[in-house]
């Protein structure tokens, strides 16, 4: 994430307050006590959650489109995703410091929060783009099923259908993943979305499923199909 390391300086600031001993007092109150309010959440958990909230937004949908929006995602995709930061499988010098510094009771607590939070509104995408994305989504790819078949995205061809192309015929040979641990993609930003798939392409991101899946398809088509996601209803 080299294009986010200007972030880094500031955040720093906030991660030093975080990491010390009286983290409910450092952490800006005003934000806490939002945080606080809207839901039965701990006091604590406010305070880690407002900390969170300078990228990912209180309410885990994000005004910075390089960040992920985490609102509406799947618990257990978020837990696994605080656990390959903390282990270092995967690595970001913005996520790490804040993952490694949650205990495992917190990481449980935080993706059951950013999980119930509204998803995100779907964004607008270039039109054109978005219609060239659906067909790389919905398309058997090379040598793997469709996107489809493994991510649901807002409902559309998920369940029965994406059961469907996911095994037997339009299998491609490659079994689906467990759906606890594959990310909901529905209205999630552009850019996160392109840089995610990039990250695999490069090898930056390693996953065994999708690096292969990311290498196969050109620039244009990532492109295109990370436009097409963030314009559908999350
Ligand atoms: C300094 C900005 C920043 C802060 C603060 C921050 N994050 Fe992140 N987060 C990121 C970035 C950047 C990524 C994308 C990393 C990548 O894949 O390279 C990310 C990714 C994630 C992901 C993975 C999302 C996905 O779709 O794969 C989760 C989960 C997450 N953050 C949770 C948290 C939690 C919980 C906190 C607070 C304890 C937090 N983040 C604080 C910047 C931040
Ligand atoms: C066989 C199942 C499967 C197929 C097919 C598949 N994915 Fe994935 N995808 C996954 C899993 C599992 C993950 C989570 C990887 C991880 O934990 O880092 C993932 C992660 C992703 C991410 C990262 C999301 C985030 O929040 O960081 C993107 C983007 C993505 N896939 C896009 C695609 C696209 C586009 C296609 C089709 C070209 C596709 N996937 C096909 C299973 C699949």
């Amino acid at each position: 994430m080299r294009l986010l390391r200007g972030h880094g300086a500031a955040l720093a600031v906030t991660f030093a307050l975080f990491s010390g001993a009286a983290i409910a007092a450092s952490v800006a109150p005003a934000s806490t006590d939002r945080v606080a309010a809207q839901g039965a959440v701990s006091d604590a958990l406010a305070a880690t959650i407002a900390t969170c909230a300078a990228c990912h937004g209180e309410k885990g949908v994000s005004t910075d489109p390089r960040y992920p929006d985490l609102a509406g995602q799947k618990p257990g995709y978020l837990v696994k995703a605080l656990h390959d930061f903390q282990s270092g499988a995967r690595t970001s010098d913005l996520m790490q410091p804040f993952a490694t510094a949650l205990g495992p009771d917190q990481v449980t607590a935080i993706a059951a929060y950013f999980a119930r939070q509204t998803p995100a509104t779907p964004k607008k995408a270039d039109s054109d783009l978005a219609r060239a994305g659906k067909i790389v989504f919905t398309a058997r790819g090379q040598g793997h099923p469709p996107c489809a078949s493994c991510h649901t995205a807002g409902g559309l061809l998920g369940g029965v259908m994406g059961r469907m192309m996911g095994g037997g015929m339009m299998g491609g040979g490659m079994r689906m993943t467990d759906p606890a641990i594959t990310p909901n993609l529905a209205a999630q930003s552009a850019s996160y979305l392109k840089s995610a798939l990039d990250a695999f392409a490069s090898g930056a991101r390693a996953d065994p499923v999708m690096s292969p899946i990311a290498k196969s398809l050109t620039q244009t088509e990532r492109e295109a199909v990370a436009a097409y996601l963030a314009g559908l209803k999350g």
